[in-house]
């Protein structure tokens, strides 16, 4: 692994929580509701909306049969819907890998309430990368900060893009939870390193995959809810100091709205 890939390694690694912590979280203090991932009706109209619209209509008009996209950690399915939005779609299907099977039914309800052919595979990327197949399009967002060992990630993801289209991943620019930082010292005295950055991925593209994606930095609007209860949850901490929560937050910057989208071509 060269430098940039051991940055993200190191970086991500010291984001674990110590187990005298995790050893008294009351809650999973990592997994996501699904409920929280439905998909909206009308997406937000963004870089990596366009990116993946523009993507899949290149690979539509190159086979004159509608682009196959694949979402990697799909959740509900947000990024793969917003691309086939709105008809007429260059979308002809879509699969959806997650290792989460809740999220799996998200997709797989949302795919069905807009009549899109589909197929949901439950798994860990890259493992699940044989059985999710080769696409048009391949859309990853919000995921890489799970990742500790970057290249075969990103590795399997564009060797999942057919040349014609390409892979676009979303990402915010340092890890979703690193606002919490401050909390972790003030509640447990843990003191959390530098996160890793958007700018470590683009890093690890050129060292380990020759690779020069086109990076757009842009502002979103806010999506999961952050309410006290919430992020006593993320902070390993019961309920009932919800309200200790609510007042520390006051001091806290709220997380960046800040996004980035990294888009390239798939592999010959
Ligand atoms: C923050 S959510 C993002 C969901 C969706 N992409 C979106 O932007 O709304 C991250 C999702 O990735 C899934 N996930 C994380 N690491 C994964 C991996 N290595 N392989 C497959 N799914 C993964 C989680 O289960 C979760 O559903």
């Amino acid at each position: 692994m060269g430098g940039a890939a051991d940055r993200w390694a190191q970086r991500q690694a010291a984001r674990g929580i110590p187990e005298r912590i995790l050893r008294d979280a009351p809650a999973d203090p990592w997994t996501h509701d699904a409920a929280d991932f439905t998909p909206a009706d009308v997406p937000a109209d963004t870089p990596s909306r366009h990116a993946a619209r523009a993507l899949a209509e290149r690979a539509a008009a190159w086979s004159c049969a509608g682009a196959s996209v694949l979402d990697v950690g799909c959740g509900g399915g947000d990024a793969v819907f917003a691309a086939a939005w709105p008809d007429p779609s260059p979308v002809a299907r879509v699969v959806g890998v997650d290792r989460q099977a809740d999220m799996l039914a998200v997709f797989a309800a949302a795919a069905r309430a807009r009549d899109l052919p589909y197929a949901t595979v439950q798994g860990s990327w890259p493992q699940a990368a044989g059985e999710a197949g080769r696409h048009d399009v391949v859309l990853c967002h919000h995921v890489l900060h799970n990742v500790v060992d970057l290249p075969p990630f990103l590795d399997a993801l564009t060797a999942a893009a057919r040349p014609a289209g390409g892979v676009v991943v979303e990402m915010l620019p340092e890890h979703p939870l690193a606002w919490l930082d401050p909390l972790w010292a003030r509640f447990h005295d843990l003191h959390r390193p530098a996160s890793a950055t958007a700018d470590d991925v683009v890093a690890v593209l050129g060292e380990e995959l020759g690779i020069v994606p086109e990076v757009r930095t842009w502002e979103r609007a806010r999506r999961l809810p952050h309410d006290a209860a919430w992020v006593a949850r993320r902070l390993c901490l019961p309920e009932d100091r919800a309200g200790e929560v609510a007042a520390a937050l006051g001091d806290v910057t709220a997380r960046t709205t800040t996004a980035v989208t990294l888009v390239w071509t798939g592999r010959t």
